[in-house]
């Protein structure tokens, strides 16, 4: 049975700083991911501040969202069957010295807070972090398909 989902994958600062978000991407693109819609942005550290929050009381909370604001990062809604976990396998370890060959963070992450990559990490969290980046595309997205519907609708009518 077919399970497609959406999952949220950022290319961090270190990573769109070395120009490796088209090389991070064709990794994707080859796992047989389809990236529905991406934008280039840098953000402000309220924003990484609540898009990190579940981190909050850990040590590492203030340095991560200074750095996740540091510079450009690339967010991509990517999709196929289970995407979630199919995207946490190609990321690889949080710790790049843990990560398998072949995953993205051993072969470009520098160190745990510099691993090049993000990833949801259960379906729910997908849609809650596509929603955090994407919210307007996803309401337009609902407002062209009820318009779609309408047209498609007022034209069978006028067909009868
Ligand atoms: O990104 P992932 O889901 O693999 O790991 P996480 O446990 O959700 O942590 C979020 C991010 O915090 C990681 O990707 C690391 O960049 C950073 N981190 C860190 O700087 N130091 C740690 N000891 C753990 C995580
Ligand atoms: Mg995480």
């Amino acid at each position: 049975m077919s399970n497609i989902e959406q999952t949220l994958s950022i290319i961090k600062p270190d990573a769109v700083e070395r120009n490796l978000d088209n090389e991070i991407k064709e990794m994707f693109k080859k796992k047989g991911f389809s990236i529905l819609k991406e934008k280039k942005i840098q953000i402000e550290k309220s924003e990484a501040e609540k898009f990190y929050k579940v981190h909050e009381t850990k040590p590492f909370y203030d340095d991560l969202c200074n750095y996740l604001s540091s510079g450009p990062i690339v967010v991509m809604i990517l999709e196929k069957e289970n995407a979630v976990l199919g995207n946490r396998e190609l990321m690889g370890a949080t710790n790049p010295k843990d990560a398998q060959e072949g995953t993205i963070r051993k072969k470009y992450g520098i160190s745990i807070d510099k691993n090049s990559v993000h990833g949801s990490d259960s379906i729910d969290n997908a849609k809650i972090e596509i929603d955090f980046f994407f919210k307007d595309w996803k309401f337009l997205k609902l407002l062209w398909d009820k318009v779609y519907a309408l047209v498609i609708i007022s034209f069978s009518l006028r067909s009868f």
